[in-house]
């Protein structure tokens, strides 16, 4: 039987998306072109991240002359792929290389999870689409696609060590880049959250979810018992990368204190991308995950006022609200 890596690989060779930033056909990647690239699509598609990265490679064509820029010339260059802070950790990144690795990109897992604004999916794809090593990328899209081939039913949240095992177990330990980017574009173009396209899957004879009714259904988002609580926190930074708190007001419990626009109902701010981070918390009556999200913009609608980082420890904050401040700087 033809392996399922061998059939992605196949549907991809043909199928798979010419992207600025692919090295397709044996091609040498370069570990800067990857960088760049996955550190825009981090919580930006793929069809936003087109129109400005060319730009920023034309004006930062290599890792020392993104290093050598300041601040603004990268914001400048940033401008429209929105979320600042990512801008920043990209120029820490570069100045790391530069300054630690003369410029020579690490290549361990290890290594590269040290530099700022790279956690472990994009630790992942760094090292597997640069340097085509074994790493496993899961991302929303990988996660669908396992749990509708093997049709794992369960609430995600229950499953990642399982999801993550056979995610393992399926990527192609000798094209692990291609085997990336095809699983990749599997999820953006054919395992769709709604209305996939099984009878276009390379996948479709292995699937036990391909053609059913429910495919949409899975993975199945868990719908939280009555004592736990969903919500939504927003770290919003203005230009100057101070953050957005506001007082509260309302009678209860955390009146008085200050706190990160929040929401344990529905999202305050529906664009915002989210982190992928969480906050638990465990009240009296209830425990809380909050989702954490980031925003940026220069005036906000809502009551509050933009404070430094530094100057955040002069508010007092909830202990809920104190740990989404411990997350600041990661984000
Ligand atoms: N999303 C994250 N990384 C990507 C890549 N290299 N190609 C397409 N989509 C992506």
């Amino acid at each position: 039987m033809t392996d399922l890596s061998t059939l992605l690989l196949e549907w991809y060779a043909h199928n798979g998306r010419d992207l600025p930033w692919r090295f397709k056909g044996g091609k040498h990647p370069n570990p800067y072109i990857v960088l760049i690239s996955e550190f825009m699509l981090q919580q930006t598609t793929v069809k936003t991240v087109l129109s400005y990265f060319a730009g920023f490679i034309e004006r930062f064509p290599d890792i020392q002359s993104l290093a050598a820029a300041s601040i603004d010339e990268v914001y400048q260059q940033w401008q429209g792929l929105g979320y600042y802070s990512r801008a920043r950790s990209l120029h820490a990144t570069a100045q790391t290389i530069v300054n630690q690795y003369a410029g020579y990109f690490p290549d361990t897992r290890s290594e590269v999870l040290q530099l700022k604004g790279i956690g472990t999916y994009t630790a992942a794809s760094f090292l597997s689409l640069a340097y085509n090593q074994p790493e496993t990328v899961i991302d929303g899209n990988v996660m669908r696609i396992i749990c509708r081939l093997y049709r794992f039913t369960e609430p995600l949240s229950d499953i990642q060590d399982k999801i993550r095992t056979h995610a393992e177990k399926l990527t192609c330990p000798k094209h692990p880049a291609d085997y990336a980017s095809a699983i990749m574009d599997l999820g953006a173009t054919i395992c769709t959250p709604k209305k996939p396209q099984c009878l276009l899957c390379p996948w479709q004879k292995h699937c036990l979810s391909a053609n059913t009714p429910d495919v949409e259904t899975i993975p199945l988002r868990k719908k939280l018992a009555k004592q736990e609580k969903t919500g939504y926190v927003y770290l919003i930074r203005n230009r100057k990368n101070e953050i957005f708190i506001r007082k509260r007001t309302e009678k209860g419990l955390l009146s008085g204190l200050y706190e990160f626009p929040w929401s344990d109902t529905t999202p305050l701010f529906p664009n915002a991308p989210n982190t992928h981070q969480e906050i638990h918390h465990t009240f009296t009556h209830f425990k809380l995950t909050l989702h954490i999200h980031t925003l940026q913009a220069e005036e906000m609608a809502i009551s509050g006022h933009f404070v430094s980082t530094e100057m955040l420890k002069n508010y007092a904050l909830s202990t809920l609200m104190k740990k989404v401040a411990n997350k600041i700087s990661e984000l």
